[in-house]
């Protein structure tokens, strides 16, 4: 039984297969529309969501299955009964359990005790569904994912730690550019590292705007996450140099623009930027549904 709690669970020509099916799902979603027909699949969300938790709940309904949403009404999974009990019950009515979820442990405990395919979609540690969707819009503009140098501004999160370890599984250089004591967690950086090695993928951490001159593609995300209670206000001006904007366009000769969303507009990315011609933000976005559905179809069409 397979599961996507982060990447590293798979090679790469199996991240490499995936990718090639969301393109193929977005291309032709004629021939994909019984994918999952008679499968039904649970969206278990601890946090708010407007982009997965469509994104899933559409991209189920193209494939021919069907998604139940259970919301924060819920609250956190393991209070009103064990994940254990949550994995236990949810497996004798559906085919597949996709879980946002505040610690990652809850999703490990999903895994140990669920017997259908188990999904992250979202922990404190990663992002996986962001990060192949990502990767896939990158794989549209570029041909070759190697070749590919990705700066990531802003904080060392759950994104951040996602495009780490995919980047350095398909070749692809990523440096992370945080204010210091705001980077990628030291262990996740380590095991992307040694990733990397097998990939010839560079990763690299800096506090300097100046080491991503000559990259492709600039990436941002919020700079306080959800379950994170600090006040933006608290943390602006420390962050207000990794801002995604023009002038750090022209300085570097970074000619794309991811962002996972949602957006903080001129704190972490400007509208300028955002709404202009090196974004390629709502294509990753749509891609969130292709490359779920790719993912979906394959944990639970699996042997
Ligand atoms: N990028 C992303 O996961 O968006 P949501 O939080 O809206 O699902
Ligand atoms: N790092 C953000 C991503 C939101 C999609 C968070 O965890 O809130």
């Amino acid at each position: 039984m397979r599961h996507l709690l982060d990447t590293t669970e798979f090679n790469k020509s199996e991240l490499e297969a995936l990718i090639a099916l969301g393109r193929e799902m977005k291309a032709n979603p004629a021939a994909f529309r019984t994918g999952l027909a008679g499968k039904n699949i649970v969206t278990l969300f601890e946090k708010q969501s407007l982009r997965t938790r469509v994104t899933f709940d559409i991209g189920i309904n193209r494939l021919g299955g069907h998604a139940v949403y259970l919301d924060q009404q819920n609250g956190v999974m393991g209070q009103r009964e064990s994940v254990k009990d949550f994995a236990m019950n949810l497996s004798r009515w559906c085919d597949g359990i996709v879980a946002r979820v505040f610690d990652h442990k809850t999703l490990l405990g999903l895994r140990e005790h669920a017997t259908v395919p188990v999904v992250n979609s979202l922990c404190n540690l990663y992002h996986p569904c962001q990060a192949l969707a990502d990767f896939m819009t990158i794989a549209e503009n570029y041909d070759d994912l190697s070749k590919v140098k990705l700066a990531y501004l802003g904080d060392g999160n759950n994104v951040a730690h996602s495009l780490l370890i995919t980047g350095a599984i398909l070749g692809t250089d990523v440096t992370v550019v945080s204010p210091k004591g705001s980077g990628p967690d030291a262990q996740i950086f380590n095991l992307a590292a040694e990733l990397a090695r097998q990939s010839g993928a560079k990763l690299a951490v800096t506090d300097n705007c100046a080491d991503i001159r000559g990259f492709d593609v600039a990436y941002t995300d919020t700079w306080v996450s959800m379950g994170d209670n600090t006040p933006m206000d608290a943390v602006k001006d420390k962050f207000m140099p990794y801002q995604i904007n023009q002038a750090l366009l022209d300085n570097t000769g970074i000619r794309h623009v991811l962002h996972c969303q949602p957006a903080h507009r001129e704190l972490e990315i400007t509208s300028e930027v955002m709404d202009g011609p090196a974004s390629l933000i709502m294509d990753e976005a749509e891609n969130r549904m292709h490359i779920q559905n790719a993912i979906l179809h394959t944990l639970i069409n699996q042997a």
